[in-house]
């Protein structure tokens, strides 16, 4: 008999573990990739940015490991929803969470949740058609914007706010949101780190896309740009490098400009029914490397205020939750017996795609020499908990017809190779599931 596993979220972590599951054992294994969305791959569909085809093309590594005859992919099912743990434990051996990381971290200063503060984690959502926000969810109707955070989230968001519509026009945004996009009144983006040039989150080859943007100016201060001593590693020296080489540039008249601003904290959005300015106060480093406020503040006259202070994964009923870490504890993986996690949910929100092929690999080693020698365990099957349910769940070949309506819809707006549908209804109806 194969040991049967469940495997919760189709994203890096999920398909990775289905595949090292395969790789790594020595027994027959049959893996079910169990995903609330009617689509895979998590946030390389919903998250990486639309211009980042290269990276997208990861996809076509992961859609490859669906592929294997050993593994299945059953979409539209919620842990949480349509089925709870103990379900899960009932007719799978092992089950290994893989939910990543979706919500936004909160900033907890006054003026927060006044329109037009928004948090990355819905504008990322909006951009990539993610069928949790409607595509008319953001009129970019302010001149001035502000971006806080200085990561790569805040680089891919401020790059779609600097880019125009006509750039993005091959990339798979859906067709309202680049609609939206055209109509854009943007003109200044201010991008605002609360420490210095050294301690930015950016990578370097993300960094050097902001200063070849034919639509925007990217302007730095020198006073901002200038850290003290040399001893960084060589990623930190490239970014101080490029930002110091930006520090001496003139505008040259482009639609949009970008400000890359440091050693500022946010400490106020500003605005009685909607944001109207971004209250900011200089900073410095403590003696113990604290960041801590300077007394001097300034304001920015924004409309609109991103918040892109980084993810944060959130508790799935029934499974062990620290509100520390905002992680599942595990050791090596291993949850509880019989259940494991992997990815953004195991480890937090930080490292690329790649970091979660190791990290599920290294799950899957705990789950298999936990379960090796077990006595097989004859239990009920998934199609039958989910007959009970109610659910018809959406397969790999209902998603291949979703995304040969996503194909054909490109082609008819004179597009890339595909432009997303949004919604659910719309997807399940490319796949006949409405039918
Ligand atoms: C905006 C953004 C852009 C990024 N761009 C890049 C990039 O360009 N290059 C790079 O290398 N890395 C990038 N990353 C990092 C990379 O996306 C992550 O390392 C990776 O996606 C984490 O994988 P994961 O599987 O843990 O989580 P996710 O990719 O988030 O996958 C989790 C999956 O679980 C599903 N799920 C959630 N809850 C449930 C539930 N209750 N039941 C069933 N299914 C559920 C979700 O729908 C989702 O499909 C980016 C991250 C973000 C946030
Ligand atoms: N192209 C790519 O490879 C790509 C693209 C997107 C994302 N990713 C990856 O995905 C992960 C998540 O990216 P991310 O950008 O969301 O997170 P991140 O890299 O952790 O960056 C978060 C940023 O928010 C700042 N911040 C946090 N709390 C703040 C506060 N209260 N006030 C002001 N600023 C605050 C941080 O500053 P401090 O440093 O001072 O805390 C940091 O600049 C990263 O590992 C990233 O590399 C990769």
């Amino acid at each position: 008999m194969a040991l049967h596993v469940a495997v919760i979220g189709s994203g890096p972590a999920g398909i990775y573990t289905a595949e090292a599951l395969v790789k790594q054992s020595a027994e027959p294994v049959l893996v079910d990739v169990l995903e609330r969305l009617p689509t895979p791959y998590g946030l390389v569909r919903y998250g990486v940015a639309p211009d980042h085809t290269s990276i997208k093309s990861i996809a076509n590594y992961l859609r490859r490991v669906l592929e294997l005859p050993q593994v299945r992919f059953l979409g539209g099912v919620t842990l949480g929803g349509h089925v709870s743990v103990a379900d899960l434990l009932r007719v799978y051996d092992a089950v290994v969470y893989c939910t990543g990381a979706m919500v936004d971290r909160r900033l907890g200063i006054p003026g927060e949740d006044l329109p037009g503060s928004v948090a990355a984690t819905d504008f990322v959502n909006w951009y990539c058609g993610h069928p949790d926000v409607d595509p008319g969810r953001f009129t970019l109707d302010s001149s001035e914007v502000a971006v806080i955070g200085v990561g790569n989230v805040a680089v891919d968001v401020v790059r779609v706010l600097a880019k125009t519509a006509e750039e993005l026009r091959h990339t798979d945004v859906p067709h309202d949101v680049l609609d939206r996009l055209s109509q854009s009144q943007v003109k200044a983006i201010h991008m605002v780190g609360r420490r210095g040039p050294e301690h930015a989150k950016f990578t370097l080859k993300e960094l050097r896309e902001l200063g070849e943007l034919a639509n925007a100016d990217v302007c730095v201060r020198p006073d901002e740009a200038a850290v003290l001593g040399a001893d960084f590693p060589r990623q930190v020296q490239g970014n101080i490098k490029v930002l110091q080489s930006w520090a001496g540039r003139e505008p040259v008249g482009r639609p949009r400009r970008l400000d890359v601003r440091f050693w500022l904290r946010p400490v106020e959005i500003l605005g009685a029914d909607r944001v109207e300015g971004l209250r900011l106060e200089r900073t410095r480093l403590s003696e113990e490397g604290r960041v801590v406020g300077t007394g001097e503040y300034e304001t920015l006259p924004v409309g609109m205020v991103l918040r892109s202070v980084g993810y944060q994964s959130v508790p799935l009923p029934g499974v062990p939750f620290s509100e520390r870490t905002m992680t599942v504890p595990n050791e090596a993986g291993r949850v509880r017996p019989r259940e494991y996690v992997a990815g953004w949910l195991k480890r937090g929100p930080t490292g690329v795609i790649g970091t979660n092929k190791s990290d599920a690999a290294e799950t899957v080693r705990t789950l298999l020499a936990d379960l090796e020698g077990g006595a097989p365990v004859s239990r009920p099957t998934v199609e039958s908990l989910l007959a009970e349910r109610g659910v018809r769940p959406v397969t790999y070949d209902d998603w291949l017809a979703i995304e040969r309506a996503e194909g054909e819809l490109a082609s008819s707006l004179g597009r890339g190779e595909r432009v997303k549908l949004v919604g659910v209804d719309t997807m399940l109806r490319a796949c006949a599931h409405l039918e």
